[in-house]
């Protein structure tokens, strides 16, 4: 549905609205075509668009997403002027579109229970909410069965969700600082430049494949409850890949070694 009624209070409610989405741990703000594009496509419950040019969105989905030929320009209504937007978003995306939607449900407990579906991602305090969003993408991309992250940040954040380009609803995203300690039957797998050489065809399909913190990397708590400590080897001098970089090297591994399980 659009986001606010055509009337004369409507930018102000519109402005209030999207402030208090982004303080509120139900909710998403989706900030361009694609992130609204792999919402829609992955199932999210939208509650509203903003969108300065409806038919220029129906356009882009004619050409990139014709499987939602007709769902955007339904969802947006009447176009919201590009100065009314600028109320709504540190940054209005280039395609100048911003939705709200429900977050996913997320749940940790079915992670650790049910194996099946790929490894689960697990990230050890990320800071950077760019390198979160490029994780939730990669992992999606990967077919991971889930990410999630300990720590103080969220990982719905919409700087996270900008980087996923609104991948967090094609698989579990979600925060749990337990994970580590507490992976159920899950092998727990550190991935540490200091482990031994990561051999991709004995990558269990049902580990939970853990990174560290960007700075530091994985704390000691973690390594000691690992079951193994693995390194992905790099040329001598270089003392360690990023962190979005080393999840997507480690996940494709595991991908195109286990061709039956992805
Ligand atoms: C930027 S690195 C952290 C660097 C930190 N100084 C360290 O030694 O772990 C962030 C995370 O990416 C993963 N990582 C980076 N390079 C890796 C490699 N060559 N092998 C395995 N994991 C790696 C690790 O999980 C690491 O904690």
């Amino acid at each position: 549905m659009p986001c606010s009624p055509d009337d004369a209070d409507a930018p102000a409610d519109l402005a209030r609205r999207f402030r208090e989405a982004r303080a509120d741990d139900r909710l998403a703000v989706l900030e361009g075509f694609h992130a609204l594009k792999h919402a829609l496509r992955f199932g999210a419950e939208v509650q509203c668009v903003a969108a300065a040019d409806p038919d220029a969105l129906e356009r882009m989905a004619a050409e990139l997403a014709p499987d939602l030929t007709g769902r955007f320009r339904a969802l947006a209504g009447v176009p919201v002027p590009a100065e009314e937007l600028r109320a709504l978003a540190p940054h209005v995306p280039r395609t100048q579109v911003l939705a709200l939607a429900r977050r996913a449900p997320f749940g940790a407990a079915r992670l650790r229970a049910n194996r099946a579906g790929g490894p689960v991602v697990l990230l050890e305090d990320p800071r950077d909410l760019g390198n979160v969003g490029a994780v939730v993408r990669v992992a999606a991309g990967a077919g991971a069965a889930g990410v999630v992250t300990t720590g103080m940040h969220d990982p719905w954040d919409p700087a996270a969700l900008r980087g996923s380009a609104g991948l967090h609803y094609a698989l579990p995203v979600g925060r749990d600082d337990g994970f580590a300690l507490d992976p159920g039957e899950r092998p727990l797998l550190a991935l540490d430049p200091e482990g031994d050489v990561l051999d991709p065809a004995r990558l269990p399909s049902d580990a939970v494949l853990a990174f560290g913190t960007e700075r530091h990397g994985l704390g000691s708590a973690l390594l000691a409850r690992a079951d193994a400590r693995l390194r992905l080897p790099m040329r001598a001098g270089v003392s360690s890949l990023n962190l979005a970089t080393a999840v997507s090297a480690v996940l494709f591994a595991w991908r195109l070694a286990h061709p039956a399980d992805s």
